[in-house]
């Protein structure tokens, strides 16, 4: 019997993590900007100017490094070995110093795990920028918002943006394409699973165009695309508070029918509430046995 192939994420990010490499980097282009707006959100829900930051799926550094000379204390977070030396590559060409930014490898599943090893202190937030997650399902997505939650501070956020699913669908294309650096460019052929809310796409990579252009790979992906309504419970069945939504990371407005982004807010209880595996608050009368033993985790 043939070995499976190996799941897409690791396909794209870690075996032919260049090619969406050059994605990454024509996207750097707007990466100050947005980490402007990533700063703006954090600092008017409370956190500090020079936050400890840690962004875990960092890619090429693009925010990690930004923030850091925003002056946040960033930490970059990712499993794929290419992209995180590009990040480290990045972070030394612009003189910052490992307390300004430094990375880990890390499956954001297991975070927590990682940086406990590693007794890193606790973050004032986190961030997960550019439809970073989704990729595993909602049981992955669950269990990267529990694992975050426990590397964040009581009273620490965590920022998420990705694709929004309703205007994804009420602009629906069934084709498009995503363009990179070194006339590199993606053809997605887009496919949509209404039973469990995934876009299924196959991306062809292609280099150049017209009679130079030359087909360098194909892989279909599937990501989980949330409404805010869905996301927003997500976020509290791992045990984060909703703060807010926004349409955008430079966009101050909620979301509305015109925001193509999905930017959820969420907050670490400051006193936490016992949960059940399914995320529903456990009755504080009749507390269980994990939630009284020592140090039990909470969700
Ligand atoms: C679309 S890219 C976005 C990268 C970065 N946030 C940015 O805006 O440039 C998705 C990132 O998620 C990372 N990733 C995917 N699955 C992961 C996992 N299980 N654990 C850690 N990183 C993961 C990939 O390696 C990749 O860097």
């Amino acid at each position: 019997m043939p070995a499976p192939r190996p799941y897409w994420t690791h396909e794209i990010f870690v075996s032919r993590a260049p090619l969406f490499g050059a994605i990454l980097e024509r996207a750097k282009a707007t990466a100050g900007e947005e980490a402007r707006g990533i700063h703006r959100i954090l600092r008017a829900a409370g956190a500090p100017r020079r936050a400890r930051v840690l962004d875990i799926a960092c890619g090429i550094g693009r925010h990690v490094v930004p923030l850091a000379q925003l002056g946040c204390r960033t930490v970059g977070s990712d499993f794929s070995p290419t992209y995180l030396a590009e990040a480290r590559r990045y972070a030394e060409r612009e003189h910052l110093r490992p307390e300004a930014a430094h990375f880990y490898r890390s499956d954001y599943r297991r975070i927590d795990r990682t940086l406990r090893a590693a007794r890193e202190p606790p973050f004032d937030a986190a961030i997960s920028i550019f439809t970073s997650m989704g990729h595993y399902g909602e049981r992955g997505d669950l269990a990267t918002l529990r694992a975050v939650r426990r590397v964040v501070r009581p009273g620490g956020l965590f920022l998420l943006e990705m694709g929004n699913r309703d205007w994804i669908l009420a602009h629906y294309a069934p084709t498009g394409t995503m363009e990179g650096r070194d006339d590199l460019w993606i053809r997605e052929a887009r496919r949509f699973d209404w039973e469990t809310s995934t876009a299924r796409s196959d991306w062809t990579f292609y280099r150049g165009r017209g009679r130079s252009r030359r087909k360098l790979f194909e892989q279909e992906i599937q990501v989980r695309l949330y409404s805010l309504h869905e996301l927003k419970s997500l976020f509290e069945r791992a045990g984060w508070e909703f703060v807010r939504s926004f349409g955008g990371l430079t966009d101050p407005r909620p979301i509305g029918p015109e925001s193509r982004r999905l930017v959820v807010l969420g907050r670490r209880p400051v006193r936490e509430v016992p949960r059940s595996r399914s995320g529903r608050a456990r009755s504080s009368s009749r507390p269980t046995r994990r939630a009284r033993g020592p140090g039990a985790p909470s969700g």
